[in-house]
């Protein structure tokens, strides 16, 4: 699974044959350059998902439930996924949170809204945290990550992702459940892995955590492109003759 917030970016992920496309409320940072993903609203990923949906017709797309579109109540929860589901071209809604958010889960489910999971490192809660900290460390950690894992599946969620969960606490959550489990920072023992595209391609520099393996250079070599248009312009070599009418 990777991620997209646009139609050109989409549209290369589906050329590659990526089997899930997410658009994360990560957009929030990658995209919007917010501080974190709290302010991102249901407005902001119907407008994204419309984006992706038109640039990656054939790829199943996985929409963010962005921070406080859920949490309150099933009825909430209900009005904003629907909301997401009706008009953007979404396949299914992704959800932060344990057991607590089971009842959202259950009631989307029975109607019709398929739900990916997200336990571990949420980063909707980055103010309890206090930052981004490694997850399923202790004991008590590891014993709640797998209650959760197993809670979540028994509510109906179709895949889970697992951020930031240590390896060998990873590798038990996925022998506990028979759903897909894709990490994001968790070691090998997954189904899947996700990463922001952004991070991959070495576009997004504000911060790199550990996990992030980095395929290409975009961030480098656009800058490189633009000064040297930049430096053309002011040096009369662009546009040179093969460039106008
Ligand atoms: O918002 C996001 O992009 C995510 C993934 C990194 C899992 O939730």
């Amino acid at each position: 699974m990777l991620t997209a917030y646009d139609y050109l970016m989409a549209s290369y992920l589906e050329k590659t044959g990526v089997d899930i496309i997410l658009v994360g409320d990560s957009l929030g940072m990658v995209f919007l350059g917010y501080k974190d993903t709290l302010e991102v609203t249901v407005e902001d990923v119907i407008y994204h998902v419309k984006a992706v949906k038109r640039g990656a017709t054939h790829t199943m797309i996985v929409a963010d439930m962005p921070f406080m579109s859920y949490q309150e109540s099933v009825r909430v929860a209900i009005k904003n996924a629907g909301q997401l589901m009706k008009v953007s071209g979404a396949s299914a809604v992704k959800l932060e949170g344990g057991t607590e958010i089971c009842p959202q889960i259950k009631a989307l489910v029975k109607i019709g809204i398929p739900v990916m999971g997200h336990i571990g490192l949420q980063p909707q809660s980055v103010n309890l945290y206090g930052g981004y900290p490694v997850q399923g460390v202790n004991e008590k950690d590891i014993e709640r990550l797998i209650v959760e894992a197993k809670a979540l599946e028994k509510a109906g969620v179709f895949a889970l992702v697992v951020e930031k969960v240590l390896s060998k606490t990873t590798a038990l959550i996925t022998a506990a459940v028979k759903i897909p489990v894709i990490g994001i920072g968790s070691g090998p023992h997954c189904d899947g892995q996700v990463l922001v595209t952004q991070d991959l391609l070495g576009a997004f520099e504000d911060f790199t955590p550990k996990f992030v393996k980095k395929y290409a250079n975009v961030a480098g070599h656009s800058t490189k492109a633009l000064k040297n248009f930049i430096s053309d312009v002011r040096s009369k070599k662009f546009p040179s003759k093969k460039y106008f009418y």
